[in-house]
Order: C-alpha cells, then structure tokens, then sequence
C-alpha cells in the first residue's frame, strides 16, 4: 500500500538555526520557510536527491508540536510521511485493521497541497505516521 518515502518531518524551536545547520553545515538545498496556520506549523524542505526532510517550527497557540518540544528541547523527528496513490482506499483498508486516524479521519491538505492524513503513533511502532496521495 505505502510506496516511496516522501519526507521525514524535524521538528525543531530555533527553525533559523535548523536551517543553518541543514544548508551550511551539511550542504543541502533549503526552501523559504512557509508558515501554515491552518496545522499550526511553520515548514522548511530540505531536498534531498531521494527523499525530503521538513523542518518544523510551532506556529501560533496550541501547535500539535508545541508538547515535543516541551519534550525533546533540542527538537527530533517528528513524524515520517510515506506515499500512497488513494488515500481514502487507504483509510478505509487501515480503518478496517483496526489502526487509528487521528483527528476526523478526513484527509486535509497538507504542506505540498496534496491531501494528507496522520495515523496513531501506537498502532505504527510508536512513530507518528503521515500518508499523502501523490
Ligand atoms: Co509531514
């Protein structure tokens, strides 16, 4: 069902310093910063030649990655987003298995303007889960 694996989700305070790091240090190539507030994050891609890294910054109250950051001051990864080409047949066949979709369980669109949806950190080795269609 998951295909290719689209990013890997950072989730950091200082996204400047994030960047730095990412651009000067380690030589990648890093989009402007662009702030979502309809997911309560401001994003950064890093490309990488086979996959994305997206930085994430809390944006306004109640940020989903505020309590992280209480949690992991130095900022982790955050979450990993694999491919997948219908992401209500998805849904509907992990619905079925028994996995949680957080939030409504309707796709919203996500930072590539693609939809997008999260599954329980619990029912996926306790590593939070982002299906987009691509
Ligand atoms: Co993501």
């Amino acid at each position: 069902m998951i295909g290719k694996l689209n990013h890997v989700a950072i989730a950091v305070a200082d996204l400047d310093k994030a960047v730095a790091v990412y651009r000067d240090t380690l030589g990648a190539n890093v989009s402007a910063a662009t702030d979502l507030p309809e997911h309560g994050v401001t994003t950064v891609f890093v490309e990488l030649p086979n996959t994305k890294i997206e930085l994430l910054r809390p944006l306004g109250e109640n940020s989903p990655i505020s309590r992280f950051l209480e949690k992991n001051a130095d900022g982790g990864i955050h979450h990993v987003c694999y491919e997948v080409d219908d992401i209500t047949a998805a849904t509907e066949k992990l619905l079925s298995q028994g996995a949680r979709v957080l939030g409504d369980g309707q796709p919203r669109i996500g930072a590539h303007g693609k939809p997008v949806l999260f599954l329980h950190p619990k029912d996926f080795c306790g590593t939070l889960v982002e299906l987009e269609q691509v």
